[in-house]
């Protein structure tokens, strides 16, 4: 499935930053995200409670239900931030294309996240065979996409079939299969390049609905993550003994790769989308998320010291029954640029919303 889209010519000659110059806030009027539980509420938690969210799904916050992070998920403080009005079409686990990382089973941005979109805003008037229209103003709608996490993550391209056919966790699937496999002339093998194509293939596909704004977050810096730091010991997100080293240089590879071959195909995309009247914006989360990493003083608010390196919410001998003995205090949970081993905080949360909204005024350097 290695595409050609890309020119990778092109790719040497422009891997310099893409950074938003003009005002854009002015132009959108409502939000939509997709992505994994780096943005989910409440929609995996519905699904798992066997309550599929429909048409009519409203988004469940704290106390009601924590989202991954152990709190709030950012695109609530964006919408403060912004004043705009938001739908979050987000789920945790999910990946861009169950084609490409098959093992994850959950709703992904390039199948049931759309689709959810489609079933609240595209009417189609398939018996006067009329194209589908929006029933949103598509030239005031943003699409905001963030997901890469889980596609290039443990139980998929970084480490697929951790234990095939059998999960890690009780009353879960089984992972498997998960990607397809590397077999010499097999043309099915998941690429970077399959990624990026998928990401940029789902907002042509809003496009074609008519939705005309664009802002596509690149993927952290994964090996930041005390999931993928440089331990061998057993996590909660992958409880067995693992090469934490050869891990930890692979996510960093991967994630760079990843956000330069983004970034590229973005800028091509930017090209076509002005001319035809629209517009998408690459936001380089991985260098926001490195400067919280580096200047955590900066940013950091909880009574602890600031600590980016370890994460607030703890499961002793990475068993979920046991999740909860240990967290920091609630009064200290700000403290941390981590909630639990790959999520970020609410207070980076809060942080990225603040950013993403200066992105939209073009006052942000990511
Ligand atoms: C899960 O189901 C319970 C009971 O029906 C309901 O109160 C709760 O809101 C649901 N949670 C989500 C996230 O849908
Ligand atoms: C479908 O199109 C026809 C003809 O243009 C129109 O009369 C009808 O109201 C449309 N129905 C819907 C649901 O938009
Ligand atoms: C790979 O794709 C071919 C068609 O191009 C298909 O026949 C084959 O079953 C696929 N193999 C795998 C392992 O998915
Ligand atoms: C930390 O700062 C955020 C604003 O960035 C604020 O909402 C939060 O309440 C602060 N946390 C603490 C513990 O003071
Ligand atoms: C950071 O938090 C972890 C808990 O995950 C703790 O073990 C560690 O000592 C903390 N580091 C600092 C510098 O406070
Ligand atoms: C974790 O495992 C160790 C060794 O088996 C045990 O001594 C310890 O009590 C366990 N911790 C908890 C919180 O159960």
């Amino acid at each position: 499935m290695r595409s050609l889209s890309l020119s990778l010519l092109a790719l040497a000659a422009t891997l310099s930053p893409v950074h938003a110059t003009r005002r854009w806030r002015d132009k959108v009027s409502h939000a939509v995200f997709f992505g994994d539980s780096f943005t989910d509420q409440s929609r995996s938690h519905s699904i798992d409670n066997g309550t599929y969210p429909g048409r009519y799904y409203e988004t469940i916050y704290p106390p009601d239900d924590p989202a991954a992070n152990g709190r709030v998920a950012w695109p609530r403080y964006f919408g403060l931030q912004t004043g705009l009005p938001y739908e979050n079409y987000a789920v945790g686990g999910a990946v861009c294309s169950h084609e490409l990382t098959p093992g994850f089973t959950v709703p992904a941005v390039s199948g049931g996240q759309l689709a959810w979109f489609v079933q609240y805003h595209v009417l189609a008037n398939a018996t006067h065979n009329q194209p589908p229209k929006l029933d949103i103003r598509g030239s005031e709608t943003l699409a905001i996409v963030w997901i890469g996490t889980n596609d290039l993550g443990a139980h998929s391209l970084l480490a697929p079939n951790p234990r095939e056919g059998s999960s890690f966790w009780p009353n879960a699937p089984p992972l498997s299969p998960a990607v397809p496999p590397i077999a010499p002339g097999n043309d099915n093998a998941t690429t970077m390049l399959d990624l990026v194509d998928c990401q940029l293939g789902s907002l042509w596909k809003l496009w074609d609905y008519g939705v005309r704004n664009f802002l596509v977050l690149s993927t952290i810096p994964l090996h930041l993550t005390p999931l993928y730091s440089i331990t061998d010991e057993p996590t909660i997100y992958w409880p067995e003994p693992h090469d934490g080293a050869s891990w930890h240089r692979q996510m960093f590879q991967n994630a760079n790769s990843l956000n330069d071959l983004m970034r590229v195909s973005i800028r091509d995309a930017q090209k076509e989308m002005s001319r035809k009247g629209g517009r998408i914006e690459f936001f380089d989360t991985y260098k926001f998320f490195q400067e919280l990493y580096i200047s955590p003083q900066n940013y950091f608010n909880g009574t602890a010291p600031v600590n980016v390196t370890g994460h607030c919410r703890q499961c002793p001998n990475a068993t979920w029954t046991m999740c909860g003995i240990g967290d920091c205090t609630w009064e200290e949970r700000d403290s941390f640029m981590w909630w639990d081993e790959l999520h970020p905080s609410e207070q980076t949360g809060r942080l990225l919303a603040k950013e993403i909204a200066k992105k939209l005024d073009g006052t942000s350097v990511y």
